[in-house]
This record gives C-alpha cells, sequence and structure tokens, in this order.
C-alpha cells in the first residue's frame, strides 16, 4: 500500500504519472528502448522536450518573447547564475529577507553582485513577509521567493515594484496564473510540483536580459547559451524532462493552472481550518501570509510533538517533519497530492489522542 507522503521535494506524484515513467523506463512507445537509453539529440528526444516547452507556454500562456530552458541541476545553481546574467560585478538587486531561500540567495548573489536586503527591524523575522520596505533605486530587480518552502509562507501578492521581478518559483511553480509580464526571470526545481530531482525550468524574459553587463559570463552559465542551443549545449538529464512531460500534460489534462491553483485551496483550508480548530496544534505562519503548498505547524509541547509524529508514522504518514530551524510539522502538497490524502491526515488530526 503506497504511503501518503508530506516530504517538501522530491515529492509525490499522481500514480498514473509514476505507472507511465515506469512503463516508459523498460520500453518508450514500444521502440524496444528506455526513455533513458535515447540520445537527447535523437528526433524522440526533441519531441518531448519540445512539447514539454510549449506545454509550459501554452499552460502559464508565455508571451513569445519568454524562453523555456530546462537546465541540469537544482533551483540553488540559478540563485548565482540568475545574478550572474543579469547584473554587472558592481551592480545592486534588491532581495526581500522572507526567510531560509531568501537567505541562500542573498549569500549566493552577494558572490557574484551586490545585494540590498530588505527586511526592516520591527517584522517578526520568518513568521511572516516583510512588507513595509523601501525599494532602493539603483536595483535593478527585486528577487523574490514566491513561496518559502522551509517556514511555510507564501506572497499572495507580489510587491508592486516598477522593476522586474526575478523569483525563485521552486516550491510554487505551475500552481496558479501568473502575470508574466512583472517577471525577468523565473525559475524552479522540477522535484516539488512537476517532476523528479534532476532539472530545473528556467523561464527568461528576453526584454529584461541584458546584452552585455560588462562582465565574462562564462558559457557554460550563461543563458543565452542555452537560448540558443534550446537547452541541448550540453547532455540535459533526459528522463527527468520525460517526467516533467508527463506531469504537464497530466496538468493540462485536469484543468491547467486554474485548476491546480483550485485544488491548492482545497488542500490547505481543510489543513489550516483543523490546525486552527485543534486546541493541540498552533500554525506557525501569519495567517495573511500562510503558504498553501506546505502547511507549517506544532504540537503546544514537545511531547505533543514527538506522539504526534510516532502516531502519523504508525499511519502511514511520512515525510511530514519541520525542517529542524522551524521544528514541529510541515505538511507539503504540492499538486501531485491528492485532496483525499490532506483528508486523511485531517482525521488522524482529529483522531489523536495524546497520552499524559
Ligand atoms: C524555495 C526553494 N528554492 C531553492 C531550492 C533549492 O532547490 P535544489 O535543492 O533543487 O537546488 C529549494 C529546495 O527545496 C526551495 O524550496
Amino acid at each position: 500500500m503506497r504511503k501518503h507522503n508530506f516530504s517538501p521535494g522530491p515529492a509525490t506524484l499522481p500514480d498514473v504519472v509514476f505507472q507511465q515513467a515506469a512503463a516508459a523506463l523498460l520500453d518508450f512507445n514500444q521502440s524496444g528502448l528506455s526513455v533513458a537509453e535515447i540520445s537527447h539529440r535523437a528526433p524522440e528526444f526533441t519531441a518531448i522536450i519540445e512539447e514539454a516547452t510549449s506545454l509550459v507556454r501554452e499552460l502559464y500562456q508565455l508571451p513569445d518573447y519568454f524562453e523555456v530552458l530546462w537546465l541540469p541541476g537544482g533551483a540553488s545553481s540559478q540563485l548565482a547564475v540568475a545574478p550572474m546574467n543579469l547584473l554587472g560585478a558592481n551592480d545592486y538587486m534588491a532581495i526581500v529577507d522572507t526567510g531560509f531561500w531568501a537567505q541562500r540567495s542573498i549569500d549566493a548573489a552577494k558572490e557574484v553582485a551586490q545585494v540590498h536586503v530588505l527586511a526592516p527591524s520591527g517584522d517578526t523575522k520568518n513568521n511572516r513577509i516583510p512588507k513595509n520596505w523601501t525599494l532602493p533605486a539603483n536595483a535593478k530587480y527585486l528577487h523574490v521567493v514566491s513561496n518559502e518552502t522551509i517556514e511555510g509562507l507564501q506572497y499572495h501578492q507580489y510587491p508592486d515594484v516598477a522593476i522586474p521581478l526575478v523569483a525563485d518559483m521552486t516550491s510554487d511553480f505551475l500552481s496558479k496564473p501568473l502575470d508574466m509580464d512583472r517577471f525577468g526571470i523565473i525559475f524552479a526545481s522540477a522535484q516539488k510540483n512537476f517532476g523528479i530531482a534532476g532539472i530545473t525550468c528556467v523561464l527568461v524574459n528576453t526584454k529584461v536580459l541584458p546584452e552585455n553587463t560588462g562582465r565574462v559570463i562564462p558559457t557554460i552559465w550563461n543563458y543565452r547559451t542555452h537560448i540558443e542551443h534550446q537547452s541541448l549545449y550540453h547532455t540535459v538529464p533526459t528522463f527527468p524532462v520525460y517526467v516533467a512531460l508527463l506531469m504537464l500534460r497530466w496538468i493540462k489534462e485536469q484543468g491547467g493552472l486554474l485548476e491546480m491553483q483550485r485544488r491548492s485551496e482545497a488542500k490547505a483550508q481543510l489543513i489550516y481550518d483543523e490546525i486552527d480548530r485543534n486546541p493541540l496544534f498552533v500554525g506557525i505562519a501569519a495567517k495573511e501570509d500562510r503558504s498553501v503548498l506546505n502547511a507549517c505547524f506544532r504540537g503546544i509541547s514537545p511531547e505533543i510533538d514527538e506522539q504526534f509524529l510516532a502516531y502519523l508514522t504508525e499511519n502511514k504518514v511520512v515525510g511530514i517533519k519541520g525542517y529542524h530551524v522551524v521544528g514541529g510539522f510541515r505538511a507539503s502538497m504540492y499538486n501531485g497530492m491528492p485532496l483525499e490524502s490532506v483528508a486523511y491526515l485531517v482525521e488522524l488530526m482529529k483522531n489523536f489522542k495524546p497520552q499524559s
């Protein structure tokens, strides 16, 4: 029997996607070959990557001046690669310090350019999104972590600024429609909302990508290299791209991004209603900034946390322990997480009887 996997990533995918991926790993479209042994330059793979790209375009209704890139590795690399492509070494970006992944982005960007950190003192750190800040005039773009996976914080409205947004959407990519013109770059690892570990999808607004920032960008890190070669400058991780294609088809069949948004909101409402109702638990993030993808909560004592975790494990719920700096629990509910699993978790929260 499959477990209920609330892992923050790599995360669960729909059964049908795992089944299709498993079948293609053995025999791709009755070709007598595994999908994993097809050349990244073969026509079969070209068809896969082109369909995946056109589905991302269709789902987001991307204007044609956006490019879709499939790059190896995780979003962590983009924390340095995005500023390297957008800024000269003495240029500034600004970033709202929303939590763990904002801090990682600050550290990575400081290695290649200049950074204004926007998080005025007085804002309670890491349980809400700081909103009272002033954008310095010399910032070329504003980096946002659209969903802070560890603290369970999400922008429900992006900051209203006149410069482009560069968004780390690793934990909420393809979970709702977006107004694309506000963004310069969007990037997301596949392993949460649309696939397995190994690749990152990067959307590049070519109107925002500078021709020349005055720095030498190593060829392999230059977005223009990958735009020119349509992500095939080097061997893209082919199987993860295939799984992303299966997920993109699934998302489209289910009704697209509005339907993903409706489902995410329904799952979030179910669990947050229980967190707020149940006297044994408290929510961690400020209500107005709660993430619909990662619901963070804790028991009212360390003993409750310990007992509830054991109870969940007995009942086949896994991947739900909070990140150690936050503690408690984190229920991650990406596109592949069925509402039924969230309802099951809520039933366990209702039925849980701590021993004194
Ligand atoms: C918001 C966010 N950004 C970046 C990353 C880094 O992704 P990766 O581990 O795939 O490099 C993660 C991973 O969990 C994340 O949640």
